[in-house]
């Protein structure tokens, strides 16, 4: 499986490859913001620390997710074993 750490509380957390970030922070009981829960609206967007996603929004495109180090978790997956996001 693969990691999601979330550095502001230290809580490591598994996800499948092909599971969206948010769906993988609910099971584990996550408070998050979202709203569309189909990456259009961005309200989900949350800060990459390290790692690299698989990004399958439609807010940025690939030129403003590699610059902005963002991504939509709602449902966008983990690209690599670890990925360090700003929560
Ligand atoms: Fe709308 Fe993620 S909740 S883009």
């Amino acid at each position: 499986a693969l990691q999601i750490v979330l550095a502001k509380s230290g809580q490591v957390i598994e996800v499948a490859g092909d599971e969206s970030i948010l769906d993988a922070l609910i099971r584990n009981d996550v408070d998050v913001m979202y709203s569309c829960e189909q990456g259009i609206c961005g309200a989900c967007e949350t800060r990459v620390l390290e790692g690299s996603p698989v990004h399958l929004d439609s807010v940025k495109d690939v030129a403003e997710h590699n610059s902005d180090r963002t991504m939509m978790i709602c449902c966008s997956r983990a690209g690599t074993e670890r990925l360090v996001l700003d929560l």
